[in-house]
C-alpha cells in the first residue's frame, strides 16, 4: 500500500510516499530555518507564505522520487493537528486538492501519532510499549498496548521539553532553535551548577520544565549582574544533566510499572545527545529505539506511517470536509 503523507504543522513543508507503512520511497522536507532564525522564532504569518511557496514543489518532487504517479497512490495522510493553524491549512487543503482530482482516499492524522510512528520506519512496534515524546510542544509519556492505541500516562503541566531548551538558549545568546545547539555545548561541559531536578520525586509520570528554565535564566541574570564569569559549556551541560534525569527517572518508572516490551523516544528533542546517552545507559532490560536523525524533527515520512496504521484500524475516517485544527487530542484522531 502507498501512502502519500503531508506534514505542514509548523515551519517545515514535506510530502513523503511510504510503503506498507515502513518502506520510504521518497521523502521531501524544505526547511524555513534559516528564515525564521533572524525572529529567534518561528513567525506564524511567514510559516504560512513559506508553505504556500513550497507546497507544489515538494509533491512534485516526492512523486518523482518514489517513482511513481498518482493514480499508484492508495492513501493521503495529512496532519490535522495540533500545529499553528495557518500552516496547516496549507497541507490540508493541498492534500485535499490532490485527493479530489486522483481519487485517493484522505485521512488526518495527528502530528504526535506521526512522531510516534517515526519510530516504525526503522524499529517495527513490540507491544506493550512506552513512547516517550519529547518536542517544541509535546513532553508526554504514552503507553501502547496495540498499534494506534494511545493511552497517555503523564505530561507536561506547563513547557514542553523542546520549548524550555528554545528558551534559555535564546537567553544564552545562542541562535534558534536553540536545542541542537545547547545540546552541542552541553557536550563540552560539565554538570555543576547544580540545577533541580523538577518532579522527579512527583510519584506520577507528569513533568514541569517551567520552574527550572526560570531557575536558569535567574541564575545567567544574576551572574551578569554580579559581573561574574559564565560558563555557557557548563550552563548548558547542567541544563541538559537536569533535564535527561527528569525524562529517564519518570520512563524507567513507567516501564517497571507497566511491563513493556520496548521504549520508543519520538519528537525533535529524541535527537537529543545527551538523552541518547543516559537512556541506553540505565536501561538495559528492554530495548530502546530512537528515530534516526532526519525522521526526529517534523517529516512527513512519519506521517504516511502513521496514516497507514491509522487506516489500518479505523479505515477512511475523513472526507473532503477534513479541516486543521490547532489544538486537538491525540486520543481524538481517527
Ligand atoms: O518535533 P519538532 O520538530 O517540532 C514539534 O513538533 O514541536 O521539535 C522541535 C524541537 C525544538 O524545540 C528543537 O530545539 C528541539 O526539538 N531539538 C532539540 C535537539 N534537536 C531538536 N532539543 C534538544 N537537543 C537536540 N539535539
Ligand atoms: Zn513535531
Amino acid at each position: 500500500m502507498y501512502v502519500l503523507g503531508v506534514e505542514t504543522s509548523c515551519d517545515e513543508t514535506s510530502v513523503s510516499i511510504v510503503k506498507d507503512g515502513f518502506e520510504v520511497l521518497a521523502n521531501v522536507v524544505l526547511s524555513q530555518i534559516d528564515i525564521h532564525k533572524d525572529y529567534g522564532g518561528v513567525v506564524p504569518e511567514i510559516a504560512s507564505r513559506e508553505h504556500i511557496k513550497g507546497i507544489t514543489y515538494v509533491f512534485d518532487k516526492a512523486i518523482k522520487q518514489a517513482n511513481l504517479s498518482y493514480n499508484e497512490i492508495d492513501l493521503i495522510a495529512v496532519t490535522k493537528g495540533p500545529g499553528l493553524i495557518g500552516s496547516l491549512l496549507i497541507g490540508v487543503n493541498a492534500a485535499k486538492v490532490i485527493s479530489l482530482n486522483y481519487h485517493i482516499p484522505i485521512i488526518g492524522v495527528h502530528h504526535i501519532a506521526g512522531h510516534i510512528y517515526a519510530n516504525y520506519l526503522e524499529s517495527g512496534m513490540e507491544f506493550p510499549l512506552l513512547a516517550l515524546v519529547v518536542s517544541g510542544g509535546h513532553t508526554e509519556l504514552i503507553l501502547m498496548k496495540e498499534h494506534y492505541d494511545f493511552n497517555k500516562l503523564g505530561e507536561t503541566q506547563d513547557d514542553a521539553v523542546g520549548e524550555a531548551y528554545d528558551k534559555i538558549a535564546r537567553v544564552l545568546g545562542l541562535s534558534y532553535p536553540g536545542g541542537p545547539i545547547v545540546d552541542q555545548m552541553a557536550r563540552l561541559g560539565k554538570d555543576s551548577m547544580n540545577f533541580p531536578r523538577p518532579m522527579i520525586d512527583s510519584g506520577d509520570f507528569n513533568f514541569s520544565f517551567s520552574g527550572l528554565k526560570s531557575h536558569v535564566i535567574n541564575t545567567h541574570h544574576n551572574m551578569l549582574q554580579r559581573n561574574e564569569a559564565i560558563n555557557i559549556e557548563d550552563f548548558c551541560a547542567s541544563f541538559q544533566a537536569a533535564v535527561t534525569d527528569v525524562l529517564v527517572a519518570k520512563t524507567i518508572e513507567a516501564k517497571n510499572q507497566f511491563q513493556v516490551k520496548q521504549i520508543i523516544v519520538a519528537g525533535g528533542v529524541a535527537a537529543n545527545s545527551g538523552l541518547r546517552r543516559k537512556m541506553k545507559e540505565l536501561i538495559k532490560d528492554v530495548p530502546v529505539f530512537f528515530p534516526g536523525m532526519n525522521y526526529c524533527t517534523d517529516n512527513a515520512a512519519m506521517i504516511a506511517s502513521a496514516g497507514y496504521w491509522q487506516y489500518q484500524k479505523y479505515g477512511k475516517s475523513d472526507d473532503l470536509f477534513l479541516n486543521g485544527q490547532s489544538r486537538v487530542k491525540l486520543e481524538e484522531v481517527k
